[in-house]
């Protein structure tokens, strides 16, 4: 089992993200990666709809013999992580905005959260934000289109700046000084995001933290890779795989 692959998905290229943290800190792991692309965005879907498509990819990533899952969007955690935990007998890695890092972060007693409508309006997203708030005020702020512009791999064009500054202006007005990154997908625009925002506004997303997760978890489950090698990366889409292929160094920061 401890040859086992590690199973990461996303909605698309967002978990890419995610990916490259855990491959950081755990070279030795093989990896199987699945984006979802055909079915990209899971943003404007129900909830049913996200979790069939988590049920699916779940099953796919097992029948590659994945030791471990991590769901790589906080969408689908929102949407599915317990139903995947109360049917599969893996362990599963979930995500969810870094609400608590940035309240512990604020100065100005503001934080903005930058998410997929799916991922804010779910009871888990609530219940997040009233365990962790105290007196800060949390913004949120659902970003349709942004996902896309990943997507497409246009992660500076006047466009995606165009939506960046829309949806953060407000944020801005209201005196938010972190911003979470309560997407998988928006840590490939963080560059663009700080040039809009100014300095003085801090970026948080949870990538790093999540990859530490799935280590403790590998550790405490006896599961870690004993290989000497640097792991191997599988590649699947439900989309169009020559794009994957063309993203896929630039989202890894490959040259
Ligand atoms: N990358 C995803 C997330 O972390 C979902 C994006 C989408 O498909 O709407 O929420």
């Amino acid at each position: 089992m401890n040859a086992a692959p590690l199973g990461v998905f996303d909605s698309g290229v967002g978990g890419i993200s995610v990916l490259r943290e855990i491959r950081r800190l755990l070279p030795r792991e093989d990896l199987v990666y699945y984006a979802d692309s055909g079915h990209c965005p899971y943003g404007g879907k129900t909830r049913e709809q996200i979790q069939a498509r988590a049920v699916a990819i779940t099953e796919f990533l097992m029948a590659r013999g994945a030791k471990l899952i991590v769901v790589a969007c906080n969408t689908a955690t929102i949407a599915a992580v317990e139903h995947l935990r109360a049917t599969y007998p893996i362990p599963f890695v979930g995500m969810e905005p870094a609400v608590k890092p940035a309240v512990a972060q604020t100065r100005s007693g503001v934080v903005g959260v930058l998410a997929t409508g799916a991922a804010l309006a779910g009871d888990k997203f609530h219940k997040l934000v009233a365990d962790h708030a105290r007196d800060v005020r949390i913004i949120t702020q659902p970003c349709p289109g942004l996902v896309e512009q990943v997507e497409a791999g246009l992660l500076d064009a006047p466009e995606t700046r165009a939506l960046v500054e829309r949806y953060t202006a407000p944020l801005l007005q209201q005196g938010a000084d972190v911003m979470v990154l309560g997407c998988t997908h928006y840590p490939f625009l963080r560059p663009l995001i700080q040039d809009v925002t100014g300095k003085g506004v801090s970026l948080i997303d949870t990538g790093a933290a999540v990859a530490r997760q799935a280590q403790r978890l590998l550790e405490r489950e006896g599961l870690a890779s004993d290989a000497e090698r640097v792991g191997c990366i599988e590649w699947h889409s439900s989309g169009d795989a020559a794009q994957l292929e063309r993203l896929r160094p630039l989202l890894m920061g490959e040259t």
